[in-house]
């Protein structure tokens, strides 16, 4: 039996401007996905029972699915079976990430599925070999649209500077909460959207991308000092450019208002593609409990999740 878990991740700042090359700043989060592989002679079974992908099972080679929820994670798991061309063996997915929220739900399954069948198989890749296979497959899976930030970060973990380029940051760990909207997003569109938009003005978009670039290059020292209060501000005003170009929605905006309001959040702001999925917020004097509390009140669905979590890794057998 071999287990592999990977971290889902948070975008800090500077989403959207990446896609246009200026620099954004992504952490890897608590919450994680795990893939445990297991021989089964004559089949290959993917199974899971966990609260977030609802229980199903499926069998590869005749087809058999228990549950229309099967859908989403297998996708990628066959990805993965296909091209490390297991046999004989059951998968069983565990995961703690909501679906479609942007916390890279996907890219963890996929990289703890390509560490855990790879060692069972016998073979140690290298971090550098499973995230360019992982990000290789959850481009195919997902039509050609996959930024290589999930995959890396739930690969290497930590915190990642994407620019071009991407790089590891060394900086601590930082409590924030996540709040879930419960409204499902769809990166492609809302991407598609931003960059119509900029096509359009580019006079206006242009400077605002810029902006969230140097935003994320303020947020780094500010990450290493702890320095809640400008980290918070910093959070506003990259949540007010988000919300300028149309990448916010009614339920993140309440969200983020109660964050800030009620909550006493330092900061607040939505993350990812937005449209729908999660916000951030980090904790003011009045703690994590307060803030988690009127996240739930305004309608969310909060988590509390620390960043710069270790990436991949195997786990030991219980
Ligand atoms: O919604 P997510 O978490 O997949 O984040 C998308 C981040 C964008 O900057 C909007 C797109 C990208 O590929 O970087």
């Amino acid at each position: 039996m071999t287990t592999a878990s990977a971290p889902g991740k948070i975008i800090l700042f500077g989403e959207h401007a990446v896609v246009s090359g200026a620099t954004a700043l992504g952490g890897a989060i608590d919450l994680r996905a795990s893939i445990t592989v297991q021989d089964s002679p004559g089949s290959v079974v993917i199974t899971t029972d966990d609260l977030v992908l609802k229980g199903f099972s499926l069998d590869l080679l005749s087809g058999r699915l228990s549950s229309p929820q099967a859908a989403y994670a297998t996708r990628y798991i066959s990805a993965v079976v296909s091209e490390l061309d297991a046999r004989d063996v059951s998968i069983e997915i565990k995961s703690s990430l909501p679906v479609s929220a942007g916390l890279g739900s996907s890219a963890s399954i996929i990289v703890a599925a390509v560490m855990a069948i790879s060692e069972h198989q016998g073979q140690s890749l290298s971090k550098e070999e499973i995230a360019a296979i992982s990000y290789r497959l959850e481009k195919k899976v997902q039509d050609g649209l996959a930024s290589p930030t999930d995959t890396a970060l739930a690969t290497f973990g930590g915190y990642l500077q994407i620019s071009r380029e991407i790089s590891a940051l060394d900086l601590p760990m930082l409590d924030l909460v996540v709040g879930y909207t419960g409204v499902a997003h769809n990166t492609k569109s809302e991407v598609e959207k931003v960059q119509r938009l900029k096509e359009r003005y580019p006079d206006l978009v242009e400077p605002i991308f810029k902006a969230m670039g140097a935003i994320s290059e303020r947020a780094a020292p500010l990450i290493r000092e702890k320095n809640t209060s400008e980290l918070g501000g910093l959070m506003n005003i990259n949540h007010g450019l988000l919300e300028a170009i149309g990448a916010s929605s009614k339920e993140l905006e309440t969200l983020v208002y109660a964050a800030r309001g009620a909550g006493g959040a330092a900061g607040a702001k939505l993350t990812g593609a937005g449209g729908g999925g999660c916000m951030i917020a980090l904790p003011g004097p009045a703690g994590q409990e307060t803030l988690m509390t009127a996240i739930r009140q305004a309608g969310g669905y909060p988590f509390s999740v620390k960043s710069g979590q270790e990436g991949v890794r195997l786990e030991k057998e219980p």
